[in-house]
């Protein structure tokens, strides 16, 4: 979490920074700050408590002049977001300054043993502990900042990714990393420093990802340097980003998930392109076909993930034992990394994720690959961490997500876990060649069905501040509608800020059952398709405890609908293609909601896009 930006050249640093901030803000919104050095070499930090236009307005009148600086905006790990602990931070003689993304995880003992040597802290910030531990090193070892950082940060526990600049020096950005993105920009004599391309993509297409453990030296009319902390001196190509400005904007949406919705057609389409031949009939993934005995050979697929991404793994293990007939199981990543898993040879492990850095499947991936596992990344950010370290994988091709709250990415997620289980059962022949060509043909007509599934919008922004009252919802599905259920629910609580609840419809009355009565708003996923006459029970076990039954139905079904206190229309499609349909009208019900309710959208409280702690 939190947002790192940098700037060294010809320009005024101050506006590229703030609006670097801007782009970066989806990955944390607690407290911003800059550092500058100005034209005299002075260092001059301001920092405020929340947004990056809270920022703005601190340093209205103030000097902001230097053509370097780097900048903030923080998700609190350690301390309060408050203006003491917003980055970045000051070194004890107030001649550095650092900003940091992730967790120093012994910046406890670091920060007793300089206290003991006379530092004095002011913030309650693991972070702070760097900054004063490199001065400190820099001045008894009577050495330049780069070696300082350096040995600093081989003492170190923990993810960082870091930029600091001096007191005196307008020439030289020093930047590392560890766990936590970093990406420089090369322009013409100037370069850029962000956690993700968003910030640069305005100036240059030209990047370097850092790898683990390197420092990066960025001088005025210099290459850029990097060394390892072992002082090893690396070379990194320097790659080109295929990101476009206008992907950045919202384009006419009052909000970056509401156009994220409406993207979903189009964006599932490309996530197609090339991999449906709808000519042929057939579906080729590259990644799976590249590695297709190692398929073939699976004895089991291990899908790890968080959140959203988890719920989209559930589908995938829905997908995948159904077509291509490997047993699958789907894992918490931040559970599967701590608890010993059984990890065989044979075994294949899919991490899904839409940024790419989430701490929790990175470490997953890593205990995997080094059980022996062979690892498949299914990501949308293209360069991040989890495609540079996997051993195969397919992108998702969504674009830049940025509200906080993923929709298209799920989607996208889907379609490509659809894809490889087709690809996997077609090879092994799991399928019938009839089925596999109508599932296919299926598939490339679903953006035509989401673009006809977008119409419900204007139905459900009418009666969505019906629903502001509630103080909890259920969401309930069977089968593959489950884990739409399941994320169903998180979109309302992560936004909309009521708790919901999502739940195999049959296990309602194993106990949720309980919850209901006339206040209860309970979503039922009711699709014509799989377990329907016993979802239709279901629906009447909740209305005969008077719940309120809002339910996504097959386009013209009478029965559920008058069943439903509220129905929403969607297309017919194949039972296990639901999933693509059903959760856009889910995606937008969270909207309206938090909308009428003027919650914060696309960063809601205490969320952050990118989980890059644990
Ligand atoms: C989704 O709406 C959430 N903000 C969150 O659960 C997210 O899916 C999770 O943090 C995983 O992120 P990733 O896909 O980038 O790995
Ligand atoms: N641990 C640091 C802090 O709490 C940085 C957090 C982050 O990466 O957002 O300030």
């Amino acid at each position: 979490m939190c947002g790192i930006v940098g700037y060294l050249g010809n320009k005024e640093a101050y506006p590229i920074l703030i609006k670097g901030l801007h782009r970066l803000e989806y990955r944390g919104y607690d407290s911003a700050g800059v550092a500058l050095v100005n034209s005299s070499s002075d260092l001059k930090v301001y920092k405020t408590k929340g947004k990056v236009a809270d920022l703005e307005s601190y340093t209205k009148g103030k000097d902001v002049s230097g053509t370097i600086g780097i900048a903030h905006t923080r998700w609190a790990t350690h301390g309060e977001p408050n203006n003491v602990n917003a980055h970045p931070h000051y070194s004890q003689s107030e001649s550095l300054a650092l900003i940091h993304n992730g967790i120093i995880e012994n910046y406890a003992v670091i920060k007793e043993d300089l206290i003991k040597r006379g530092y004095k802290f002011q913030s309650d910030t693991d972070t702070e502990v760097l900054v004063q531990l490199i001065e400190y090193i820099k001045n008894t070892n009577k050495i330049g900042l780069c070696q300082a950082v350096q040995l600093a940060l081989t003492q170190a526990v923990g993810a960082y990714a870091i930029a600091v600049i001096e007191k005196g020096n307008p020439n030289q950005i020093i930047a590392a990393r560890k766990s936590s993105p970093l990406v420089i920009g090369i322009g013409d004599d100037e370069f850029f420093l962000a956690s993700d391309a968003t910030p640069i993509i305005e100036y240059t297409n030209r990047v370097i990802y850092l790898d683990d453990e390197e420092v990066a030296i960025i001088r005025r009319g210099e290459e850029v340097h990097i060394k390892t902390l072992a002082n090893v001196e690396k070379t990194h190509e320097v790659k080109e980003l295929e990101l476009s400005l206008n992907e950045l904007e919202k384009g006419g949406f009052p909000h970056f998930m509401l156009k994220e919705i409406y993207e979903q057609p189009k964006r599932i389409a490309e996530a197609m392109r090339g991999r449906i031949n709808v000519e042929a009939n057939s579906v080729a993934l590259a990644g799976v076909i590249d590695n297709k005995e190692k398929f073939l050979n699976a004895r089991r697929i291990l899908i790890v993930a968080c959140g959203t991404s988890w719920h989209a793994g559930l589908i995938g293990e829905y997908l995948l034992e159904e077509f291509a007939r490997i047993p699958v199981e789907v894992e918490y990543a931040s559970e599967f990394r701590y608890r010993n898993p059984i990890i065989n040879k044979g075994d294949i492990v899919i991490a899904i994720s839409q940024s790419g850095e989430t701490a929790d499947t990175l470490a997953a991936i890593e205990l995997a690959r080094n059980a022996g596992a062979f690892v498949y990344g299914i990501c949308n950010v293209v360069g991040s961490s989890i495609p540079r370290n996997t051993d195969s994988g397919s992108y998702t091709h969504v674009g830049p997500e940025i509200g906080v709250a993923s929709t298209k990415a799920f989607t996208a997620q889907v379609t490509v876990l659809s894809l490889i289980a087709l690809t996997i059962a077609h090879l092994k022949g799991t399928i019938e060649p009839d089925r596999y060509q109508e599932l296919i043909k299926e598939l490339a007509s679903i953006p035509a069905k989401m673009i006809r599934t977008l119409e419900v919008n204007a139905q459900i922004k009418d009666f969505a501040s019906i629903f502001t009252y509630a103080k909890n919802f259920i969401y309930l599905g069977r089968g593959y509608n489950y884990p739409v259920a399941l994320e169903g629910a998180l979109k309302l609580k992560e936004i909309s800020y009521i708790h919901a609840e999502g739940y195999p419809a049959a296990e309602m009355k194993h106990g949720p059952i309980a919850l209901i009565d006339a206040e209860m708003p309970v979503v039922v996923i009711a699709p014509n398709k799989g377990m329907y006459e016993k979802t239709i029970s279901n629906i009447q076990e909740v209305k005969a405890r008077k719940g309120r039954v809002i339910s996504i139905i097959t386009e013209g079904d009478e029965t559920v609908k008058k069943l439903s206190d509220y129905t929403i229309e969607i297309p017919e499609t194949e039972e296990c293609f639901v999933p693509l349909l059903a959760s856009i009208p889910l995606q937008l019900m969270a909207y309206h909601i938090a909308v009428v309710k003027g919650c914060n959208v696309d960063q809601p409280r205490n969320l952050a896009k990118s989980v890059t702690v644990e």
